[in-house]
């Protein structure tokens, strides 16, 4: 039985259509409410979201632009499902011989969908059934498709990020075959031998034409428009939809913003939150924590909300052995090659332990959840008491409240050295798993220059963990732990947040900072001023990273990482301690140096026209800095959503402390330093506002325009590649985190610029 899902009610089957469904009767969605649908047009991308009640799925079209570098754009069809992380990759070429500028590829409006439609073909034998996509394409001359890849998005990845690697085993098994109604079309099998993904093309008018090359593999198009067909026999997730993913309280956010509550959408599911579309269209726990926290005023609370989707999701992926948190997990078609390279055959997932970040915003999240607020209060028992379920097969036996349990071990047990007496050593600070050369959110290899002792996580991710443990063991939610730890977690978080910023702290004479960035300034080639008046006095920021790269003791980028102090640390609302009053001296002169390098334009700061910079290497003095943060580099001087909506965030927790009679914090009555940080909290603002068309993507960059004086947001796909990096990180059109500006907004309370 093929059901092929019309729009709106409408039928949507022209003749040809109808050919390409072959024998098999159409017949209108079996989903009792209309499919939800995004078009989002990003040159030389174009992006178009679909979902109904049985299928989610982004397609991507890629055509060359004038200006595109066509050593890395080449004309090229995705097919992505978040079910089983998979996905179809079809790249094309021009038939004669002309340079890949020269052919271009669209998804149009046709009989077939407007302009896609949802493929769902049950055969009623009992197996799944076939979940997927049709639409039209047109080639506007005559085209081969030359390499296609069908299976898992990651084995797609594996080609499109880096070396282009393409595994024989999985490519030798793509079958081309003429379809009966004049069509051809791909298939492969996939590993586990029981699931098959199809890409099929028929001409969409009688004088199309799409025949099979000599190889069996590629396929030749005359120009013209084709149906595509893009679907596989793989179980489904199911999604939240966006009334499921918001608190009751933010339903408004529907009409008033459709796009990002559709996106919100798209990206939730009954168990698990994905990180972003098309490249990461599955769980990341870093992504879908820090995602939880930043949007908790807006995400549904309870059982069978987005909030417990997170927390169950992570929970359900812990390593029991040593309370990891899980990464990244690989399931799917990829997940069945990865078992066969360690030589066992299998299905089962794999998840990936290496980043040392996640494991702490678990508690923090939680605490947020089942501590500070009611509904999660509420559900504490319920929750803690379910046992973890089949996505995990090494976890069941466990319930959620031991899983929980096994992760606080964890981190008092990394937390105790550095916390005994005389024992504030760079030793015992948290390092980076043996072997890894990343583990917190500046995950590429350059990410944090080689640096084994990441700023954020020790400054800022340790003691909010610590005090979150301290808060949920005082709440009663480690029952099935007989350790009390709410005095212990708590001792040790005073000496983590008092003792651990001084190691990262970098004070630089104002006249060498000058001296520093007007270098760097004539270096790079920047044709803008080099802002060094701006320069009133000692600069000072936080190291990205101890122990780097060409024995650097202190990797000397200026960064954004400020952001997880402010967010996660000493603000009114942490519910934790009565006492969890900060060194007033050192907090005084840590907002205010966030303030100054925020204040401050590139490459005397962070600022610029196209939002705040994630990294500035300025004042480094190290060649390779230069070299290795640029704006073609995935964590250089780039500008990424998520950590503008948590500095924003967290200036405003911090500018809300000096509004709570009786607890204000010294720095409040500083004249020059809350004047600071207004002015930095509304500065950036400012620049959020002039950026809205870039903030729901995961990064992009900027290029100088001389004649306007301002800086120009710029994909980071269009960029120069750092050196080392043959190809261009493409970004996500939309990521988790970036959405949280659903529900980080500017409090005017703290004035405007
Ligand atoms: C559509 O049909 C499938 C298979 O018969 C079923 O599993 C699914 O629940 C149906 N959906 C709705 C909304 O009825
Ligand atoms: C054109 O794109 C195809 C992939 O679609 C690629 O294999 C080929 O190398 C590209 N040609 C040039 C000249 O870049
Ligand atoms: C097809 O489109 C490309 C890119 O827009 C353009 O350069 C080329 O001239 C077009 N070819 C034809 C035959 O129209
Ligand atoms: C395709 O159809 C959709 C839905 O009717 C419409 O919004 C869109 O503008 C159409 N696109 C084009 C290029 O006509
Ligand atoms: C799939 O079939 C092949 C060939 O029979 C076999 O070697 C392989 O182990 C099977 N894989 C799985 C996951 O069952
Ligand atoms: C392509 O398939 C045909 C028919 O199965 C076969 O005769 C031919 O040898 C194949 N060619 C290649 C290059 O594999
Ligand atoms: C774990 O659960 C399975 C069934 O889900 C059961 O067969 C097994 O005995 C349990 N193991 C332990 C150690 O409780
Ligand atoms: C102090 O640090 C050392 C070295 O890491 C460690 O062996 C010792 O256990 C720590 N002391 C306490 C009280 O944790
Ligand atoms: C910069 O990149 C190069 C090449 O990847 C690497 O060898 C070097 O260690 C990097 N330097 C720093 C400080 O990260
Ligand atoms: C705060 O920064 C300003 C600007 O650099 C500086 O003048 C002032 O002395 C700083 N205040 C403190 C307490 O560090
Ligand atoms: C809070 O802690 C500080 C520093 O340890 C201490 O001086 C102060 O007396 C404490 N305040 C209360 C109310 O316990
Ligand atoms: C703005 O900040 C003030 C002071 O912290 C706070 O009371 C108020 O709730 C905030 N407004 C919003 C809309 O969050």
């Amino acid at each position: 039985m093929l059901h092929l899902v019309s729009v709106g009610g409408l039928s949507l089957f022209g003749a040809v259509a109808a050919t390409a469904a072959a024998a098999a009767a159409a017949s209108t969605s079996n989903c009792s409410s209309a499919p939800v649908t995004l078009h989002l047009p990003d040159a030389p991308y174009d992006n178009f979201f679909y979902s109904d009640c049985n299928t989610a799925v982004q397609v991507v079209v890629t055509t060359p632009q004038p200006d595109s570098d066509l050593a890395t754009i080449s004309p090229r069809f995705i097919a992505a499902w978040p079910a089983g992380n998979s996905g179809i990759a079809a790249y094309f070429a021009p038939q004669d011989g002309a340079n890949n500028g020269s052919l271009s590829i669209q998804i149009v409006n046709s009989t077939v969908g407007s302009p896609l439609a949802a493929i769902y073909r049950d055969d009623s034998s009992g197996s799944t059934p076939y979940f997927g996509v049709t639409g039209t394409l047109r080639f506007n001359s005559s085209a081969s498709l030359t390499t296609p890849i069908l299976g898992s998005i990651r084995t797609i990845r594996d080609f499109t990020e880096g070396a282009s690697v393409l595994q024989p085993q999985i490519q030798d098994a793509i079958q081309a075959s003429s379809l009966p109604d004049g069509g051809a079309g791909l298939q492969r099998l996939w590993l586990d031998n029981v699931t098959t993904t199809h890409l099929n093309f028929t001409p969409a008018a009688t004088n199309g034409s799409v025949t099979i090359g000599d190889d069996n593999q590629t396929l030749n198009f005359d120009a013209g428009d084709y149906i595509f067909a893009a679907e596989f026999n793989y179980p489904q997730l199911t999604q939240l939809s966006p009334a499921q993913v918001l608190s009751n309280s933010s339903a408004s956010l529907i009409q008033n913003d459709p796009e990002r509550t559709a996106a919100l959408s798209f990206l939730s599911y009954s168990n698990k939150l994905l990180a972003g579309a098309w490249r990461f269209l599955t769980y990341f726990g870093r992504d879908s924590m820090i995602s939880a926290l930043l949007l908790e005023p807006i995400l549904s609370k309870g059982e069978n909300s987005a909030t417990e989707a997170v927390i169950a999701a992570v929970l359900e992926r812990l390593d029991r052995v040593d309370g990891s948190v899980c990464h990244e997990e690989t399931i799917g078609d990829y997940a069945t090659w990865l078992n066969q390279g360690a030589g066992v055959v299998s299905t089962d997932p794999q998840y990936d332990y290496k980043m040392i970040d996640s494991d702490f915003y678990l508690p923090i999240l939680m605490n947020q959840y089942f501590v500070q607020n009611s509904v999660g209060r509420s559900r504490t028992n319920s929750f803690s008491s379910i046992t973890a379920g089949a996505i995990n097969p090494a976890n069941t036996n466990l319930t959620y409240g031991q899983l929980a349990v096994i992760n606080a071990e964890r981190i008092l047990g990394l937390a105790a050295p550095f916390a005994g007496p005389d024992n504030q050593t760079q030793a015992n600070l948290v390092h980076l798993k043996d072997n890894e050369v990343v583990g917190q959110w500046r995950d590429s290899a350059d990410g944090i220059g080689g640096g084994r002792i990441p700023y954020d996580v020790n400054t800022a991710l340790m003691p909010a963990a610590l005090r979150a443990i301290a808060s949920l063991s005082r709440n009663g939610f480690f029952t099935s732990s007989s350790s009390d730890w709410s005095s212990l977690a708590d001792e040790y978080a005073q000496v983590w947040e008092d003792e651990t910023l001084a190691f990262f702290r970098v004070t630089v004479p104002q006249s060498q900072a000058q001296q520093l960035v007007s270098t760097y300034t004539q270096t790079i080639a920047f044709t803008g001023p080099n802002q060094i008046d701006s320069i009133d006095g000692d600069v000072v920021y936080h190291a990205l990273a101890l122990d780097g790269s060409n024995n650097q003791s202190q990797v000397l980028v200026m960064n954004s990482d400020d952001c997880f102090r402010h967010f996660l640390l000493s603000n009114s609302n942490s519910n934790t301690n009565t006492n969890t009053t900060t060194d007033q001296t050192q907090l005084t002169l840590f907002v205010n140096q966030t303030a100054n390098n925020i204040r401050r334009t590139f490459p005397a700061g962070l600022l610029t026209d196209a939002g705040m910079l994630i990294a500035n290497p300025a004042y480094g003095t190290d060649p390779s800095y230069v070299e290795n943060w640029t704006t073609g580099a995935y964590h250089g001087t780039v500008i990424w959503g998520w950590p503008l909506a948590m500095m924003a965030k967290g200036l405003e927790q911090q500018l809300g402390r000096c509004n709570q009679q009786g607890q204000q914090p010294d720095f409040c009555v500083d004249t020059v330093v809350y004047n600071n940080v207004k002015q930095a909290y509304n500065m950036l603002w400012d620049s959020i506002e002039a950026n809205t068309a870039q903030l729901s993507q995961e990064v992009w960059s900027w290029v100088y325009n001389s004649a306007n004086e301002s800086f120009v947001a710029t994909p980071l796909g269009v960029m120069a590649p750092p050196p080392g990096q043959s190809v261009q990180t493409e970004s996500d059109i939309r990521q988790l985190w970036s959405l949280t500006f659903l529900a980080v907004t500017r409090n005017t309370t703290f004035g405007s610029s």
